[in-house]
């Protein structure tokens, strides 16, 4: 019998290709300019599939392409919490010490066997707790390099990939020469470089800033979002099959309240699915029920933690707090109207862009076709429903139909 297990994940990066929805055009886009010898800088914000997309492009990379675009081996580094070279360093080896290739992996070990033969120390001693006193940040440096060219000796073909790159602007000991050096220059014609980015202003000043070591090294793009169409054919499917088939109105509000985001959509789905019965249609009601819940849980989430930080902070920072009020009741259509500005208590309407602004640095909202939006969508309710100011009633619902 076919036991119907949860169809929906939203904790982690997906790996199953089966269940990631509408990416297998720009992964092939992506490979094709990466083996022709341009590196990627890939922005998306938070949550909306970077990771999950790195995914898809593995599997894309390892195919063959025909003439010059062999095979390609990808390498994944996670920076989501390098702040020091040495974190950089523990980093780049766990990738090659856990990578899920059993060749290439083996080759990865060699290489670090014979690096920290030539340095006279384990890197291990960098990564763990105990960092030994003798080595200083300048060494740090050169371990990294020297980490790094036995990295791009691993494959002949190979893309290596920065998750979460715009944490190394923080990062002290000019880790971006150091890349620039051991992977952008001679002896790295065999590799390619992907850059991903939740902070798209972040990400650029490192690419378009003629100072920076990585100026101009690579094709900016963006990640596409899930088309709505996909994503419901998608939901429709996966609820069909466990069982727990969904009627149409319950499905079009199940997206209308997560704006399709990715992360967000497959916790609602997920959400709903577990509030069904096996053998139960998901219902509107049943919709309802989770999207509230949901919406309930942001109060013990990151977001309200911020909102707390912000709200007691300086006078920009609670202009950040009165920009978010203001795009979540009013959307970003017009958002630096006066009215508009005074009644969130904005002392001049000029102040709503700089709060936007740094909003976005911290990857809370961001700006598409000149629209500003809240990026997470049950925050963005969240907020409007606790706020004094917003249009409709808290109780509103969609029209049915
Ligand atoms: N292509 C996709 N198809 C379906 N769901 C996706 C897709 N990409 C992301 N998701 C959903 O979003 C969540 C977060 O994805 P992730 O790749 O970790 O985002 P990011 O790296 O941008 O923060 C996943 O757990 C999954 O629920
Ligand atoms: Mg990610």
């Amino acid at each position: 019998m076919a036991t119907a297990l949860n169809p929906f994940i939203w904790d982690r990066p997906l790996d199953d290709p089966s269940k990631i929805i509408g990416m297998e055009a720009f992964a092939n886009q992506v490979a094709l300019t990466l083996k022709g010898q341009t590196n990627v800088a890939l922005f998306g914000p938070r949550d909306t599939g970077k990771t999950t997309f790195t995914n898809q492009l593995t599997l894309e990379l390892a195919k063959d392409h025909g003439a010059g675009a062999p095979p390609f081996d990808v390498v994944k580094v996670n920076l989501q919490r390098v702040v020091s070279i040495p974190g950089f360093i523990g980093c780049v080896y766990d990738a090659m010490t856990s990578h899920p290739t059993k060749g290439l992996r083996r080759a990865a070990q060699r290489q670090l066997g014979a690096l920290e033969k030539e340095i006279g120390f384990d890197i291990k001693v960098i990564k763990g707790s105990v960092k030994s006193s003798a080595v200083s940040p300048a060494q740090d440096g050169e371990t990294l390099h020297s980490q790094l060219v036995a990295l791009r000796s691993v494959s002949e073909h190979l893309v290596v990939v920065f998750d979460e790159f715009q944490r190394l602007r923080h990062c002290p000991g000019d880790p971006l020469a150091i890349i620039r050096s051991a992977l952008m220059s001679s002896g790295s014609n065999h590799v390619s470089l992907l850059f991903t980015g939740s902070i798209r202003n972040a990400v650029k000043m490192m690419l378009e800033n003629s100072h920076e070591p990585i100026f101009g090294e690579a094709s900016q793009m963006q990640l596409p979002a899930i088309s709505r169409a996909d994503f419901l054919e998608y939901l429709d499917f996966q609820f069909q099959s466990t069982g727990k088939g969904a009627d149409e109105a319950a499905l079009n509000h199940l997206l209308n309240a997560t704006r399709a985001h990715p992360r967000s959509t497959q916790q609602l789905a997920w959400e709903c699915w577990a509030n069904t019965p096996a053998g139960q249609p998901v219902t509107l009601e049943t919709v309802f029920a989770a999207h509230d819940r949901l919406v309930q849980t942001i109060e013990r989430s990151e977001f309200a933690s911020v909102l707390n930080v912000l709200v007691s902070g300086d006078e920009a920072e609670v202009n950040e707090v009165r920009a978010l009020q203001l795009l979540a009741d009013r959307g970003g259509d017009n958002v630096t109207s006066r009215p508009g500005a005074a009644r969130y208590g904005f002392s001049s309407h000029s102040r709503v862009r700089p709060a936007l602004v740094r909003l976005q640095g911290r990857g809370l909202v961001d700006e598409r076709n000149g629209t500003w939006y809240i990026v997470d969508p049950l925050f963005s309710e969240w907020l409007r429903r606790s706020s004094p100011l917003a249009d409709r009633p808290i109780s509103d619902r969609p029209l049915q139909g």
